[in-house]
């Protein structure tokens, strides 16, 4: 069962879309990633690591296997990593993606894009990222998640719908959630490399993914919130209806229009 609020007539309001469960959730995401590849085989792609999008790679990659789906020819970005970090860490976002989905997916080498988090000079190597991304002609589809603090990708509070591409400092709450991610094993760099919210913002699609009760105030709090820097999540609502975001139940469940 899947609800879509179109709020009320405006044109320009993004799309929620609520879903009975997590399943629903990693369904439907994959149906649009799915309908942009359609539109466009060699679409730029930005897609999240974190335990809300498992259930939308496992999706993909049966696609992908079943040839249902054609990811050969897409072009992707990493949205996101700890700062110095190496696929060879124990916390390292891009292993993680590489197991999910990367080599399951059998996405071509030369059509991923990682985070230069091991750059020399990672203020100038994100700046290129940027350049990469628009070189291409920017993001035909940016899925992200949200952050029990609101962040988008490493897009901590404080950040600003204008920001580039660029090298942050990790919030308490992201620590945390990174520990608990890793199950206490891995040490958690500080700082981050994280894909800007303008760089996103840009995307001509947007999909904001968010699962569970726990998420349930911060997901009130982005869509139905001021648009402000203490939740960088509410800034996303500029995309309009560029943007669609996917709940399942539980995640809506403190919203009013649902
Ligand atoms: P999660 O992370 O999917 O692991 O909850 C979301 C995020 O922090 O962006």
């Amino acid at each position: 069962m899947m609800s879509t609020v179109q709020d009320a007539g405006v044109a320009h309001m993004p799309r929620i879309t609520v879903v009975e469960a997590y399943d629903g959730l990693s369904q439907r995401a994959a149906d649009v990633v799915a309908e942009v590849l359609g539109e466009k085989p060699d679409a730029v792609v930005t897609l999240p690591t974190g335990e809300t999008p498992s259930g939308m790679y496992k999706e993909l990659v049966r696609r992908i296997t079943s040839k249902e789906l054609d990811f050969s020819r897409a072009q992707f970005f990493c949205l996101d990593d700890y700062l110095g970090s190496t696929p060879e860490d124990d916390a390292s976002l891009t292993r993680w993606l590489r197991s999910e989905f990367l080599v399951p997916g059998n996405l071509p080498e030369g059509n991923i894009h990682y985070m230069p988090t091991t750059a020399e000079d990672p203020d100038v190597a994100a700046a290129g990222f940027d350049r990469e991304i628009a070189e291409l002609g920017g993001f035909d589809l940016a899925v992200v998640g949200l952050g029990p603090n609101g962040h988008i990708g490493f897009n901590e509070p404080g950040s600003l719908p204008t920001d580039p591409t660029r090298v942050v400092d990790l919030e308490e709450a992201t620590l945390s959630q990174s520990a608990a991610y890793w199950d206490g094993k891995a040490t958690i760099p500080t700082q981050a490399m994280t894909t800007g919210l303008g760089t996103i913002l840009k995307s001509r699609r947007i999909v904001l993914i968010v699962s569970g009760k726990r998420k349930a105030e911060i997901v009130r709090a982005a869509l139905e919130g001021p648009s402000t820097s203490d939740v960088p999540g509410s800034w996303l609502r500029q995309a309009g209806n560029r943007l669609e975001v996917i709940l399942d139940r539980e995640a809506a469940s403190l919203l009013t229009i649902k």
